[in-house]
């Protein structure tokens, strides 16, 4: 099953106050299926995303979801079809986990008939998938940064979009969590045909788990394509300024970037 939505960024820049950060950034993002999206601290991996998802305005250019100017569409109205994971969401004082969780609704209500059985639906299976249901009835300002990045997690999740953004979905979750997220996001993807893009900063999970990579350099497109044509030395010595090796991930087939510091060896075999 796919969606097919299509996103589409066209000539867009972006910028705060006299300095520009995106310069005239064309993009497709691959109707159903996972794109990931890497770059250095400060690249506009961010500015990018909050874009597209409705909330920074062009300088220039446009970003077309199924063909119209987003920021020319109301904003719920983009909300029930794309949703956005920032960065650093900031959660209303006091809230609780389910009262946040249920606020990824928003977008699905009317005036009148304010929740429904498909709310209560959507916020229950967002909290299962996220392992969160525990932490339902608690302040999300009480809980650890995991914990709290999950429940943001969850948020996204009930908002039931067919297209979902997440800024760096794994940002303060442990191993076993960040490879829990992933895993969730690509049954999201197999099962309803959500089309996902995640801005990672892990380049090994964001070759295990990209169809599509794009690797951003100062507001420009390095790169883009399936993670082994992206995920080669020079690409990370461009994007990152650090040398490294990348072997074949023998678990996933993947690339596998192992970086090189200035104490290590890059000739090194055994
Ligand atoms: N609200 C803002 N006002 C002014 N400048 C901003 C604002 N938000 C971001 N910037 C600047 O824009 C540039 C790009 O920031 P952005 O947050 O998009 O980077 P990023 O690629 O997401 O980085 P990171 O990997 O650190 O999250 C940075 O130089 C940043 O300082
Ligand atoms: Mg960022």
């Amino acid at each position: 099953m796919t969606t097919d939505h299509s996103l589409l960024v066209e000539e867009l820049t972006l910028g705060y106050k006299d300095r520009d950060v995106i310069d005239s950034l064309d993009l497709a993002i691959p109707p159903g299926r996972i794109t990931v999206i890497v770059g250095a601290n400060a690249c506009g991996k961010s500015t990018l995303l909050r874009s597209m998802s409705r909330l920074l305005a062009p300088r220039s250019g446009r970003v077309l979801l199924d063909g119209q100017k987003v920021h020319r569409l109301p904003p719920k109205k983009v909300a029930r079809t794309l949703g956005l994971l920032p960065q650093s969401p900031i959660a209303p004082e006091g809230i609780t986990v389910s009262d946040l969780v249920g606020r990824g609704r928003h977008p699905h209500q009317r005036v009148l008939a304010r929740w429904s059985d498909a709310d209560d639906e959507a916020v229950a299976a967002a909290l299962e998938a996220t392992e969160t249901v525990e932490l339902a009835e608690r302040p999300v300002d009480e809980l650890s940064g995991g914990q709290r990045q999950r429940v943001w997690i969850a948020m996204a999740l009930a908002q039931r979009t067919d297209v979902l953004l997440l800024d760096e979905p794994t940002t303060f979750l442990d191993v076993s969590h960040q490879v829990e997220v992933l895993d969730l996001l690509t049954d999201l993807n197999a099962s309803r045909g959500t089309t996902i893009v995640l801005v990672l900063h892990d380049l090994n999970l964001a070759a295990r788990y990209a169809d599509h990579l794009i690797a951003l350099a100062a507001g420009r497109i390095h790169a883009s394509g399936p993670p082994d044509q992206v995920i080669t030395p020079e690409t990370v010595e461009a994007v990152f300024g650090i040398s490294s090796r990348v072997i074949t991930d023998p678990t996933s087939g993947k690339p596998l970037m192992l970086p090189i510091g200035r104490h290590h060896d890059a000739t090194r075999t055994g």
